[in-house]
């Protein structure tokens, strides 16, 4: 482009405002305002569709020579602020872009509550033990006293597996695997199980269809409901704090004797964690071990229902409902 030439308004404008940015920011409105697909050398460009011949031709070079100046306008700029770079210096030495990385996400309260359980048991000499979901009808329900037509089963409905020969079941609760790890192994032992449970539940505030359960058993000579009570208290209180507000309530479930429910004051009102008791005698020679020599006690509480506690929940669906702006909150 000639001295001579008249130029047009806007790269006037954009002469002015490329040499007056003094950071990047300014400089990229300006590339944007001028060599944007928004800008007005942009539409200029388009109009060359409508035209044929010379006049197309002339209108061509005019257009590619001012776009020429506002590159070299933006590239200029562009060398002044940052050396020549597209992207702003970052010094490697700060730790600030890595604290928003380290911000990102965090665990699932569900995770958290279970992490926080496995410090504690772990610290009491406990053995986490994996276990499946899907369970044979005898470990579910027959090995815990529970035979096909006991009324206990209606407390756990159930989803059956249609056609299965063996009589498999989605496990509605965590207690099948005290039999399972009875059989394989020689008193003393003090384990914990979590692990998904499933459950044909109508849905509300405090009742999922799906949830997490921490089974816990241990069977050793001289086990008491002392030994029971006082560590149910210690995790109990080590999760929620001293202060949380705990009653034992009499209960009964098929393969404890006693049995208990744990309860916690929450809202002003007794919400259920779990179920425990001292193991049954029957369901120690179900699993191979002499009910003379050895007694145990076992528990099982609802994780959910720990969070809901913990993290002030009203709702305990929230926790498996998809949604970002709730989890963020933790
Ligand atoms: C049982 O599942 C027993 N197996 C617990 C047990 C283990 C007793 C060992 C004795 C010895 P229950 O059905 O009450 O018990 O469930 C235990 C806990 O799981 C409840 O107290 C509650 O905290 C949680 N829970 C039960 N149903 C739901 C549900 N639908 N949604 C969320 N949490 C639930």
């Amino acid at each position: 482009m000639k001295n001579t030439e008249k130029h047009p308004e806007y790269i006037i404008s954009a002469t002015k405002d490329f040499s007056e940015a003094t950071n990047k920011s300014q400089l990229d409105s300006a590339k944007a305002m001028y060599i944007g697909p928004k800008s007005h050398i942009y539409t200029e460009f388009k109009k060359l569709s409508t035209l044929t011949g010379q006049p197309r031709a002339d209108l061509g070079r005019q257009l590619n020579n001012y776009k020429n100046v506002l590159d070299q306008l933006y590239r200029s700029a562009l060398d002044r602020i940052s050396g020549g770079s597209d992207f702003e210096p970052i010094d490697m030495s700060q730790p600030k872009s890595y604290k928003s990385i380290a911000n990102f996400g965090h665990k699932h309260p569900t995770s958290q509550i279970l992490s926080d359980s496995y410090d504690i048991f772990t610290g009491l000499g406990f053995a986490i033990v994996d276990s499946d979901e899907i369970e044979t009808d005898w470990y579910n329900f027959e090995a815990l006293n529970m035979p096909e037509t006991h009324p206990a089963r209606e407390m756990q409905d159930t989803f059956y597996i249609e056609g299965s020969k063996i009589n498999l079941v989605p496990r509605t609760h965590t207690s099948g695997t005290q039999i399972r790890f009875m059989e394989n192994n020689k008193p003393p032992f003090k384990i914990v199980v979590p692990g998904r449970v499933f459950r044909n539940e109508d849905e509300d505030a405090t009742h999922i269809w799906s949830f997490y359960q921490l089974e816990g058993l241990v069977v050793g000579e001289g086990v008491s409901v002392a030994d029971l009570k006082g560590t149910l208290l210690r995790v109990v209180r080590g999760l929620l704090g001293p202060e949380a507000d705990i009653r034992f309530r009499a209960s009964y479930f098929p393969y404890t004797e006693p049995s208990v429910e744990l309860d916690c004051k929450y809202q002003g009102k007794w919400l259920e964690l779990g179920g425990a008791g001292m193991v049954h005698p029957q369901v120690l020679l179900n699993g191979g071990i002499d009910p003379s020599i050895y007694t145990g006690f076992a528990f099982g509480w609802g994780v959910e229902r720990l969070a809901n506690i913990k993290y002030g929940l009203t709702d305990l669906r929230e926790l498996w409902r998809p949604r970002f702006s709730f989890m963020e909150q933790f």
